[in-house]
């Protein structure tokens, strides 16, 4: 395992595909096709998925999307895929039970962060087969973010994300870069997207079937609660290198793995670098945030600015993780596998000056600040318990939200244009990113709380048989369980979210605006109310496939 060389490959400029010059009625088209890719030079290529938009013969991944903030447009994917390159992996027990058929591999692409309408969300349930092809409606009605788009078929997409399905779409404005701001424009603006990957010694994808968890037919279930490959890639190589000149860069980071966190720092040989954190999910922050390390779940971006003038000619840097897995209190290793994933990619300093503007004090303009949604009255309050479902063995068999199968007939209404307050009660003993569709969320605050306590009395794993228990499980009031006070959202995460890391035996406070008009007719991230249907799910594509995804309607 993790034989893979180590930064010998150069970091691939992702093509991008601009939709700047479209002013409005625009349109674009990609095709979902079968590929073969070369994750390293030396390996034998790997059977994937790509985007692949007109002329273009990607193996991997999609071309970074470059939108602009004001100006819609129509994406149509065509699916053109002749079958699964992971068939193996398939697993007929999911939701929609033995009906992914690895013949006739079903698609449905999610612009992740976007606010876009109910029939443009690309959820779970629009996936659409090959030879069919579906149109998006962006209307960018948005800040500018480093949003992304991926596959979201229902109980196949930790296997479609895992085979490429999966890239970067650069929402941009006047204040964003490119446009004469101090922040540093492209090629200084780098978009990385972080995936582990594990290989058979032939060069193709592995993704083992779950040794601890049986079928009705007695072998190992194709499902596992989690995947954590051995090796990082970064744009689709293997551990590679960019060189880099002396001055600031602007790395937009994307956490595109299928269940790992990272707990990043740049490791210079000797203290490790400080970097600046500029944006997060949604948009950018109101100034830069100081960081030496930072914690990014699967879903999550961060916008950061690393910079390399101070650094002699020739001189090495390592984006180095030191998370755990599963996170935050996994096993240091396990036996067999080296799970731990200490080196993602490498900086080679030359000696070229680069992009040397200072970083601005402040990133938004005076009045442009993130509108706080800390003193606002929420609507309504609602507390969602997150829950891990094993077997009288002890073994994870699902995940849920609220005990809730994916095809439970509830659904959680929500008033259109209103202000709610979510209390997401990690009764398990792992983070769970948590994400919503549709809207731009903050984080309010998160406190620790006696999670035993709070799962004896709600019932929702039955003790007997260690199996969930519908009917009984109900997300009591968490009030008599909370310890000690809430601890406010870090300086990083104060600015707009879609997605966030819940941590083990704590309650994480968001304050969800389900419309434009949510705060009083104060500025949000988002410009557009729609009325329908969403998903929200935890971004660990193990979990959503199975099953932790519920449905919410804005009514
Ligand atoms: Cu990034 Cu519902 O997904
Ligand atoms: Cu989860």
């Amino acid at each position: 395992a993790g034989q893979q060389a180590m930064f010998t490959e150069q970091l691939p400029t992702l093509a991008e595909l601009g939709v700047l010059d479209m002013r409005g009625g625009g349109r674009t088209a990609l095709w979902v096709r079968n590929a073969s890719h070369r994750f390293q030079e030396n390996m034998g290529p790997a059977n994937t998925l790509a985007y692949q938009e007109a002329g273009s013969s990607r193996t991997y991944l999609g071309p970074v999307i470059i939108a602009r903030k004001g100006v819609p447009f129509e994406l149509k994917v065509r699916n053109a895929a002749e079958c699964h390159p992971l068939a193996s992996a398939i697993d007929s027990e999911l939701i929609p039970r033995g009906s992914n058929d690895a013949k006739r591999p079903r698609t449905s692409v999610h612009l992740h962060g976007g606010n876009v309408s109910p029939q443009s969300d690309g959820g779970p349930d629009q996936a659409f087969a090959p030879g069919d092809s579906y149109t998006y409606h962006y209307g960018n009605n948005q800040e500018a973010a480093g949003l992304w788009y991926h596959d979201h078929a229902l109980g196949m997409t930790r296997l479609n994300v895992y085979a490429g399905l999966a890239g970067s779409y650069l929402l941009r404005d006047g204040i964003d870069t490119g446009d004469g701001t101090q922040l540093p424009p492209p090629p200084y603006e780098v978009p990385l997207i972080i995936q582990d990957k594990m290989f058979n010694p032939d060069g193709t994808l592995a993704y083992p079937p779950n040794p601890d968890l049986k079928g009705p037919d007695g072998a190992p279930r194709p499902w596992a609660p989690e995947f954590f490959g051995d090796v990082a890639t970064v744009n689709g190589k293997v551990r590679p290198n960019l060189d880099v000149a002396r001055g600031r860069y602007r790395f937009r980071v994307f956490n595109g793995s299928n269940a790992r966190f990272y707990d990043f720092t740049f490791d210079a040989g000797g203290p490790a670098l400080a970097f600046y954190q500029i944006g997060s999910d949604g948009g950018l922050l109101n100034a830069p945030v100081r960081l030496d390390r930072l914690v990014i779940g699967p879903g999550e971006r961060a916008d950061l600015v690393v910079d390399f003038a101070g650094l002699r000619a020739g001189s090495r840097v390592v984006l180095r993780n030191s998370a755990r897995v599963p996170y935050p209190d996994g096993p240091e290793s396990v036996a067999g596998g080296a799970i731990p994933l200490p080196q993602v990619m490498q900086f080679t300093v030359t000696s070229r000056t680069g992009y040397t503007v200072p970083l601005p004090a402040r990133l938004r303009d005076k009045g442009g600040e993130v509108t706080s949604l800390r003193e606002a009255a929420p609507a309504k309050i609602r507390r969602m318990a997150l829950v891990e479902v094993a077997n009288t063995d002890g073994v994870p068999v699902m995940a849920l939200l609220n005990n809730r199968m994916f095809d439970s007939p509830d659904t959680t209404e929500v008033e259109g244009d209103t202000l709610e307050q979510w209390e997401l009660i990690n009764t398990t003993e792992d983070a769970h990113p948590i994400h919503l569709h549709f809207t731009q969320f903050q984080v309010l605050n998160r406190q620790k709380f006696h999670a035993d306590a709070y799962l004896e009395e709600t019932g929702y794993i039955d003790p007997a048989t260690g199996l969930v228990t519908p009917g009984r499980g109900k997300a009591v009031e968490v009030e008599r369980f909370l310890i000690g006070r809430p601890r406010d959202a870090a300086a990083n995460e104060q600015g707009w979210k879609d997605t966030v890391v819940a941590l083990p035996g704590e309650v994480t406070r968001i304050r969800v605006p389900f419309g434009a008009g949510a705060a009083g007719g104060k500025p949000l991230a988002i410009g557009s109310s729609f009325k329908g249907d969403y998903v929200w799910h935890c971004h660990i594509l193990e979990h959503e496939d199975n099953d932790m995804m519920q449905r919410y309607t804005i009514k």
